[in-house]
């Protein structure tokens, strides 16, 4: 991929398409993580002398109808507020004009018709706003969109700033040319949606812990009596698969000995901790338990790759969050390279102030699940395409 830093881009006006999609509550914003990451790259082009045009979407409005509750207002001012300089929010995409040092952002490119099909006369406008294209929206390219992928073929001249740079070549570190042994920590609710991340990494890992519902189904596969857990009944052929061929590639894939089980999900809800094979029937898995803590830490200790998506049980509902902190701790004390991805897990990291002691934090959700699935993402096709 070309890369903005190396480019001359004094006087110019380059347009950035950022992932600045923030959770939001009241009109104010909750994580400002994406817009932190974001920021080195809109600094980047001001430090080079250029004007800048931001384009970003947030959430999913009605393409063609404005809603204030989706309009990128508050993040303009947010923007503004760290760059410590006036970000001008422009309402269409005509007013979106800048001098060199100056900062606008187009509001929500989800209002304009043509966004989501990937129209090319939208793309074609949003690739003539500026000199340069520069995608950056790693979170976003997985969709084949007018301001992520139409816009990077049709720019005189397209190339990925710097969060993308990263962000890939975090995933490349991970995927293509791993220190090993390499192991994957893939959690959640169910098999059937990381059925195709669990399928590829299995070909790539040395290790596979599975956590959450997942693990449930595959514990079940194996036979045991889960209770009332949540587990996918029709996914224990897959599991039974996956099992089969861990086995005979030599790719270690512990499940849990012992999990915390409650009678209800519930903040602060009585639990105790069983082995799997004594799980009442009227009781549900929300986490491993300490003796399993023990055993993955061990089975990790000799990991030098890891990447992490998904967590090992209720974590948002305490006390049920202490498997996936245990994890989560022993990865940020650990030498190798940890990837960790995908929102709960990176809410976990960010909460008990991990964060910083892991190898590389995504801020792609659905964009890092499909690069762990091995598909090839539609705006990073188009930057190699355009390099
Ligand atoms: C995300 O939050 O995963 C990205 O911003 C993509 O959002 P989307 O799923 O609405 O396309």
């Amino acid at each position: 991929m070309k890369k903005f830093a190396d480019l001359d881009v004094r006087g110019k006006t380059v347009v950035i398409r950022q992932d600045l999609n923030v959770p939001m509550k009241d009109g104010a914003i909750t994580n400002d993580k994406r817009i932190r990451a974001a920021l080195p790259t809109i600094q980047m082009a001001l430090d080079k002398g250029a004007g800048v045009i931001v384009l970003s979407h947030l959430g999913r409005p009605t393409e063609g109808e404005y809603a204030e509750e989706f309009s990128l207002q508050p993040i303009a001012q947010y923007i503004g507020t760290l760059l410590g300089k006036q970000v001008r929010l422009a309402k269409t995409i005509d007013a979106a004009k800048v001098q060199p040092g100056e900062v606008c952002l187009l509001d929500n490119i989800r209002f304009f018709k043509g966004e989501k099909k990937n129209d090319a006369a939208l793309a074609e406008r949003l690739a003539g706003l500026g000199d340069v294209y520069v995608m950056d929206a790693f979170g976003t390219a997985h969709r084949a969109q007018a301001s992520t992928e139409g816009a990077v073929r049709k720019a005189a001249v397209a190339c990925a700033g710097p969060l993308m740079v990263s962000e890939v070549e975090a995933f490349s570190k991970v995927l293509s040319n791993p220190d090993r042994p390499l192991a994957a920590i893939i959690g959640g609710a169910k098999v059937s949606s990381k059925l195709g991340v669990l399928t590829n990494l299995l070909e790539k890992v040395d290790i596979l812990i599975v956590g959450g519902g997942i693990a449930n189904t595959f514990l079940a596969a194996n036979g045991v009596s889960v209770g009332k857990s949540l587990y996918e009944p029709d996914l224990i052929e897959e599991a039974k698969r996956i099992m089969a061929k861990a086995k005979e590639k030599g790719c270690q894939l512990p499940l849990p000995s012992d999990v915390v089980v409650a009678k209800a999900l519930a903040e602060g809800a009585e639990h105790t901790v069983v082995e799997v094979s004594a799980i009442p029937d009227d009781m549900m898995i929300l986490d491993i338990g300490p003796a399993t803590e023990k055993a993955y830490e061990a089975v990790l200790a000799a990991a030098k790759t890891v990447v992490w998506n998904g967590p090992m049980g209720a974590f948002e509902t305490e006390p049920f969050h202490k498997g996936t902190v245990a994890l989560a701790t022993a990865l940020a004390n650990s030498n190798a390279f940890v990837v960790v991805g995908g929102g709960d897990s990176v809410a976990c990291v960010e909460k008990y102030h991990l964060a910083e002691k892991m190898g590389y934090i995504s801020t792609g959700g659905g964009a890092s699940l499909e690069l762990l699935e091995g598909k090839v993402l539609p705006a990073i096709a188009a930057l190699e395409d355009r390099s």
